[in-house]
């Protein structure tokens, strides 16, 4: 269990947190209220390779699909950018962990580039392992524990080619990866996601088009894509118990994204809130955790019906055997959740269209709202609701018999300023929440992880909106990181292990 592992990894490494560092600014009095984490809950920041690294071809790196967009497509990009270069932390990375052991993190979230180890088939690229192996050291000489996602959005070009997550080819491709990942580094990484937010990479990848690989198969791609990298997932999971649990001792998990929903009035039964969390959250979350395994119901039923109407042979949902659900069910030590937002929901009473094109967001015959009172971050989807989050895991707790939550990212977006307050203001009120279904509503919330530790490239919103504790100056060789005041602040609550 990675709580055991981190315990005694603490105790042999001491994990100090909170030495002072001089550009780390000390904040008054910060909270006086005593919401408070247990001993051995975990605090640390996330990042994923094509956001930070830069080297995009280097030491014998292929492409993968978000190179291949942001080279042909700079016009999806904000800000036209690229991240050949970004925080080069290819380069840069004992910056990133200075950065993290200024604010006293005790984990630290990278994503691997798969391209990296397999740049263009099957055959392995052993020189990016180097960079890997230095990464791991240097984190675990400053007693910060790595917990590693193998794939975070930037799949090899070469697996696209074949059709990426819509040719089940992909589950032999990615066990051969994460294979390939657990001998190589397993010694030392005691924490595996293997995906990063299946609803997103899926639906905006491969059901609207408007992510890499841009495949614009709505209705039909998301959900096929989803089947396989569930499959992957499972086999990668099947893999490590099999092959390197034994010795390694590590957990692995997958970490599923998911807002949290309300109703948007009176009229709105739980019926309709429930089904809007299980599109979302259940698609992924109940063939692994749930007790009987398969696609949330709704969805089977929903989807099933209007592919009927549609005048369909089949489903567009795939059909989920008795065997594969037994494969998928139980497949996760642990729940990685990357939590931002909520959102109001209602029933779209629209008349069903049989000459529309499908897709997901038809499919949930909802329709989804915000609240004038929620505050709204730079990013245009992003506004705080904290109470989501508390909620969100008072439903894991309910839903799936309390399994340990490891939260991946929750993070603020704003223009980049050093005294970022309304991130401030929007970490602390989202560890009330985690504190609250600790202590009071008994979650098993094993750690916090924000999102992010330092600026770097936000898909196709380029460098135009900034979610890190730390800023990097772009434009200079060094890429200076300096500390905004979250650090100040972040350092603090760890400190004193409570907001
Ligand atoms: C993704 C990150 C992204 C963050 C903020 C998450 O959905 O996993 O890669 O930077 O949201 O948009």
């Amino acid at each position: 269990m990675w709580i055991f592992t981190f315990l005694s990894f603490c105790f042999f490494f001491s994990c100090g947190l909170g030495t002072q560092f001089p550009e780390i600014i000390e904040m008054e009095a910060v909270s006086t209220s005593v919401h408070t984490f247990p001993k051995d809950f975990s605090f640390g920041a996330s990042t994923a390779a094509y956001q930070i690294e830069g080297g995009w071809n280097e030491d014998g790196k292929g492409p993968s699909i978000w190179d291949t967009l942001t080279h042909t497509h700079p016009e999806i990009i904000a800000d036209h950018s690229t991240a050949d270069i970004g925080a080069d932390s290819y380069h840069l990375y004992k910056k990133d962990v200075e950065a993290l052991k200024k604010v006293g993190f005790q984990h630290y979230r990278f994503s691997i580039s798969w391209s990296r180890i397999f740049p263009y088939g099957t055959k392995i690229n052993a020189k990016a392992f180097d960079y890997y192996n230095k990464l791991i050291d240097e984190l675990i000489l400053n007693q910060i524990e790595p917990v590693v996602t193998l794939h975070h959005y930037d799949l090899p070009q070469w697996v696209q080619d074949e059709g990426g997550f819509l040719n089940p080819n992909v589950i032999e491709y990615f066990k051969l990866y994460a294979d390939t990942i657990f001998r190589e580094f397993g010694s030392r990484v005691k924490m595996w996601i293997t995906f990063n937010e299946p609803f997103d990479a899926c639906t905006e990848g491969y059901g609207r088009g408007v992510s890499a690989p841009l495949i614009k198969l709505s209705g039909v791609g998301e959900y096929i894509c989803g089947h396989y990298l569930l499959l992957a997932h499972a086999s990668a999971y099947h893999l490590y118990k099999s092959r390197y649990a034994k010795d390694q001792r590590g957990m692995i998990g997958i970490t599923l994204d998911g807002r949290f929903y309300y109703p948007k009035d009176a009229t709105v039964t739980n019926d309709i809130v429930e089904r809007a969390i299980q599109f979302d959250i259940g698609w992924f979350a109940n063939p692994i955790f749930s007790k009987d395994g398969g696609y949330p119901k709704v969805m089977i039923d929903e989807i099933n019906e209007r592919s009927k109407k549609e005048g369909q042979a089949w489903s567009r949902l795939p059909k989920m055997s008795k065997t594969t659900m037994k494969y998928v069910k139980g497949t996760a030590d642990f729940l990685g959740y990357n939590y931002y937002s909520s959102r109001l929901v209602r029933l779209n009473t629209s008349d069903f269209d049989p000459n529309a094109v499908p897709s997901w967001l038809s499919d949930t015959r909802l329709i989804y709202e915000t609240e004038p009172s929620w505050k709204q971050a730079k990013s245009s989807w992003l506004y705080s609701v904290p109470q989501g989050l508390h909620d969100v895991l008072v439903w894991f707790k309910n839903q799936y018999n309390n399994p340990l939550v490891l939260i991946t990212e929750n993070g603020w977006s704003d223009d980049g300023r050093l005294d970022d307050n309304d991130r401030i203001e929007y970490l602390k009120s989202h560890l009330i929440s985690v504190s609250k279904a600790i202590n009071e509503d008994k979650c098993n919330v094993i750690g916090y992880t924000t999102w992010s530790i330092i600026d770097n490239f936000e898909w196709t919103r380029g460098f135009t909106e900034h979610f890190g504790l730390f800023t990097v100056n772009l434009t200079s060789p060094e890429k200076e990181r300096t500390a905004k005041k979250s650090a100040g602040y972040f350092h603090d609550v760890i400190k004193n292990r409570s907001v």
